[in-house]
């Protein structure tokens, strides 16, 4: 399995913070943001890795990752979106590095306390289909919610004014081969980008979607409070207190 970390965008919510660099350099306590979604793929086994990025600031991802020594890679390859066309148009950029295989996606701002290695697993032993973590949160509008039928989630509403469950989508998730061509087929949604949402609900409606519970916290970093959540839950966990 391929993994792929996703780095493009504005950063607009974070805004002075990135007028001049792009959210995935921050600083996550004593690492930048990016380390992060690589280390839960290197941690699960998975050793071929492409960054997605955008923006004034792509050299810098280069520079400060190389080839991915600090992490154990010989390599780490790197590709470039234009514009703001959304999470799945990012992945699309990905088809020829995929090139068949199966891929583990993680956002850049996705920053998570625990392996993710079993439902790596458990989703290579699956004949086909897509497979993502959910999570159990207050504040489920903010994200995609998972809507279930017993232990089967029926469909993901993104951002919805009324979640019809507390399980939030993370943005971690793993996809077969037909994941390009389920992309061609997405429309922009009303913020002009190319939803993963939609990705996701098309697997759902072919009946191919599975799901398991991430362990351990989970935060994005896309916002000041989260931003500021993702740094005291990696300073209390490196300092072995419990966050
Ligand atoms: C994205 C996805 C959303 C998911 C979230 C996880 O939202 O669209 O479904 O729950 O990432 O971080 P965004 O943060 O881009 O608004």
């Amino acid at each position: 399995m391929k993994g792929i970390v996703l780095a493009g965008g504005t950063g607009s919510r974070l805004f002075p913070l990135t007028k001049i660099t792009n959210k995935h350099l921050l600083p996550i306590y004593d690492k930048p943001m990016i380390y992060y979604p690589i280390q839960t793929l290197v941690e699960a086994g998975i050793q071929d890795i492409m960054v997605v990025t955008g923006g004034k600031n792509s050299g810098d991802f280069l520079r400060l990752l190389a080839n991915g020594k600090q992490f154990g890679l010989k390599h780490i390859a790197y590709t470039y979106q234009e514009g703001e066309g959304g999470i799945a148009e990012a992945l699309q950029l990905c088809e020829h590095f995929a090139d068949g295989d199966r891929i583990c996606v993680v956002l850049g701002d996705n920053i998570i306390e625990k392996s993710i290695a079993k439902a790596v697993q458990e989703f290579e032993q699956q004949p086909s289909g897509a497979r993502i973590l959910v999570k159990e949160v207050h504040d489920a509008g903010r994200f995609g919610v998972a809507e279930f039928d017993g232990d089967r989630i029926i469909g993901i509403e993104e951002k919805p004014q009324k979640p019809k469950s507390n399980f939030a989508v993370t943005g971690i998730y793993m996809y077969d081969e037909s994941v390009f061509e389920k992309i061609s087929t997405c429309q922009p949604s009303s913020r002009g980008e190319l939803e993963i949402t939609d990705v996701n609900n098309a697997y759902i409606r072919e009946g191919n979607m599975t799901w398991s519970a991430l362990d351990g916290w989970w935060t994005d970093a896309g916002t000041f409070e989260s931003l500021l959540r993702a740094a005291n839950l990696v300073a209390k966990t490196s300092q072995g207190v419990a966050a």
